[in-house]
């Protein structure tokens, strides 16, 4: 039988990792994706370099981390640019010695059809969301080797996963879980798992601006579970793949959504039980 040779010992789940969270700040009050993951990273054992294109952010989840005691700093760094994403690996390897874990974690949104979306809104969601991966992956990529490996996590959402209310999103979003397949398959022979995280309607800094209680309300309802997620919830799931508990895990895409996507909304919220409530 095997002995378990080989897991990581339980103590601090990321101790000895060096890891780069990209979005790192929050882009409202409150805890988003980014925030959440850098705060549990650095909470079990890694060092983390906090990159954002707002360096106030993420200097904001450097002081969260300090207060923790953990071992943490701020890189200001734009990841659709090849320069940044180059300069933003430096540091991390300069800063801490080494490079296991990258999170791509930036996103943004655009709203509008195919006719209405404005060519420039387009680029610019498709630069954001997955330009940066491919970016930041590149650079990232020959740093962990150098090591024997790492794990890269990339943010995707269930609007890549289903129509939402964005096409430029859905589309950016689906590019994302394509683009973790094809890195997994490309790199699990140099040890790098490549990971993709499709969160759910959490309620987060970035969607907060846009909800009332209603709403909040609605989307609450529409899972399974019936209640509302948050940041947490995505960044324990980052933390799963980012250490070497999901050491054979790769290329697969988590949904962290309450079970919204396991259900057929039709048949489950119009007529649920209802339809097998006569003999058949
Ligand atoms: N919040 C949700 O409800 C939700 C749901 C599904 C998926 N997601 C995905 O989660 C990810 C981010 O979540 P979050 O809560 O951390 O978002 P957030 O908007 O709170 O924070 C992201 C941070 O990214 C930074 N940023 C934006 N563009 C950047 C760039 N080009 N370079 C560097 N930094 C940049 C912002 O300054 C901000 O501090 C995104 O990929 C998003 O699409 C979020």
């Amino acid at each position: 039988m095997p002995e378990g040779k080989g897991r990581p010992e339980r103590k601090g789940r990321m101790e000895g990792k060096v890891a780069i969270v990209t979005g790192a700040g929050s882009s409202g009050p409150g805890i988003g994706n980014g925030k959440a993951a850098a705060v549990l990273f650095a909470r079990e054992g890694a060092k983390v370099l906090l990159a954002d294109q707002v360096l106030a952010r993420a200097e904001e989840t450097l002081e969260l981390i300090r207060q923790e005691g953990g071992e943490a700093s701020a890189f200001e760094a734009n990841v659709t640019s090849a320069e940044d994403c180059r300069r933003m690996v430096e540091a991390a390897v300069e800063r801490y010695g080494r490079l296991d874990v990258l999170d791509n974690n930036v996103g943004i949104s655009r709203r509008g059809t195919v006719v209405e979306v404005q060519e420039e809104d387009w680029d610019f969601v498709m630069a954001v969301n997955v330009k940066s991966i491919v970016l930041s992956s590149k650079f990232a990529i020959p740093k962990m080797m150098e090591t024997g490996g790492g794990s890269i996590i990339n943010i995707s959402s269930i609007a890549g996963l289903r129509a939402h209310s964005s096409t430029p999103y859905t589309a950016s979003k689906a590019a994302v879980i394509g683009l973790t397949m094809s890195m997994a398959a490309d790199h699990g022979p140099d040890g790098i798992r490549v990971n993709c995280i499709a969160p759910g309607l959490i309620y987060s800094p970035m969607v907060a601006p846009r909800m009332d209680d209603d709403l909040r309300e609605i989307r609450k309802s529409a899972a399974p579970l019936r209640t509302e997620g948050d940041s947490w919830d995505v960044g324990y799931a980052a933390l799963y793949l980012a250490s070497d508990e999901s050491r054979w895990v790769n290329g697969i895409t988590l949904p962290v959504d309450a079970g919204l996507t396991a259900i057929s909304p039709v048949t489950y919220q119009t007529l649920g039980q209802q339809q097998f409530a006569q003999p058949i």
